[in-house]
């Protein structure tokens, strides 16, 4: 990819069109790109249209969009034939978590494109220097891992594989920072990357209080919510440890890490839980239970949530030095 070029010039490709496929692409239409969007399953082609449609018109109520929502749809293009993707400068994979599935897709992928397009997976958890074999030119292929909703989070890893290469690697963060995130690269991929394996840490520890009934699931989210929700976002840890003083931390750590759990069993509540075939907000069923009602204001919750923080959050960017918040 020509890094000189501009964000109209460089068309991406989007294969599935799923939750984050359809999510993805209407980011991406948002800031201007060409999108070619790729319906892998036969019959996905008008559903996925469907979804990228209500994708843009979320991003609209977002105050995202600068025009109405019929002039990003011109920018897009949606088949089945892995043949459009051929100038694509770069092309994004977005379909099942299934390493077989995505290695047969990756070939597909690879055949039409040029040696030059990079070639990215979104994948949660499968490690890209497995993925990466799936191609010839592996040090074009790189992980782009984003989150939902893709339009209205600054979150981006990047995660290189064993053959990614420095060119790759700085063509994608420099795209990142067009579109407005906070990139961050993962040199190695280790398995969960850097987010998911931070989240299994505290659920793991979580789960272990309450299984002892040291405490209840309702007050262990009020305290994530009204403590750690009051800081992560502008901090982070580390810079969080630096503000609080770091004697203090260094004391703790040697009184409460020998008191955390390591078990490397599931927990027997979660276990509980996935055997009562509890699906959350899906079916009503999980930690706590819910009516339709109830499920259906939790998603509108965390749409309008996502919207506040999204703008928030551009306040307090990472360079705060560069803002009036950082220096008033
Ligand atoms: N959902 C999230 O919040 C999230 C966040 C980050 C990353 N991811 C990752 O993004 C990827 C897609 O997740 P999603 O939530 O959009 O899933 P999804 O179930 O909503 O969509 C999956 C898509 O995969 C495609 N697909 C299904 N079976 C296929 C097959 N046999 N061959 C080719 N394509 C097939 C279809 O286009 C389908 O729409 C996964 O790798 C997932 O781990 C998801």
């Amino acid at each position: 990819m020509n890094g000189n070029l501009k964000i109209q010039d460089n068309t991406i490709g989007i294969v599935g069109l799923g939750l984050m496929g359809s999510s993805i692409i209407a980011s991406l239409l948002a800031l201007g790109h060409p999108v070619k969007a790729i319906a892998p399953i036969h019959g996905e082609k008008e559903i996925g249209y469907k979804r990228i449609l209500e994708q843009l018109h979320l991003c609209e109520k977002f105050d995202i969009l600068q025009a109405p929502v019929e002039e990003y749809l011109s920018l897009l293009t949606v088949s089945s034939e892995y043949n459009d993707l051929e100038d694509c400068h770069l092309v994004v994979e977005c379909i099942v978590e299934n390493l077989a599935i995505k290695e047969t897709v990756f070939k597909k992928i690879a055949e039409v494109t040029s040696k030059r397009t990079i070639l990215a997976s979104n994948t949660s958890a499968i490690p890209i220097s497995i993925l990466q074999k799936a191609v010839p030119d592996p040090q074009r292929f790189i992980g782009i891992h984003w989150a939902e909703p893709a339009f209205a989070t600054r979150f981006l890893e990047i995660i290189c594989g064993k053959e990614t290469d420095e060119e790759t690697t700085a063509a994608v963060c420099k795209l990142a920072l067009s579109w407005g995130k906070e990139p961050t690269v993962l040199r190695r991929d280790i398995r969960g990357f850097i987010t998911n394996r931070l989240m299994y840490a505290v659920y793991r520890e979580i789960l272990h209080l309450v299984e002892k009934g040291d405490t209840s699931f309702a007050d262990a989210d009020k305290c994530f919510r009204y403590d750690a929700g009051s800081w992560m976002t502008l901090m982070g840890i580390f810079r969080r440890m630096d503000y609080e003083g770091l004697k203090d931390y260094y004391t703790a750590y040697s009184n409460i890490f020998p008191l955390l759990s390591n078990s490397d069993g599931i927990s027997l509540q979660m276990q509980k839980i996935v055997d009562a075939h509890s699906r959350g907000i899906q079916n009503g069923k999980g930690f706590y239970s819910y009516t339709r009602q109830e499920a259906m204001q939790w998603s509108q919750a965390f749409s309008a949530f996502n919207k506040d923080i999204f703008h928030l959050a551009a306040n307090y960017p990472e360079r705060i030095s560069e803002t009036s918040n950082g220096t008033k």
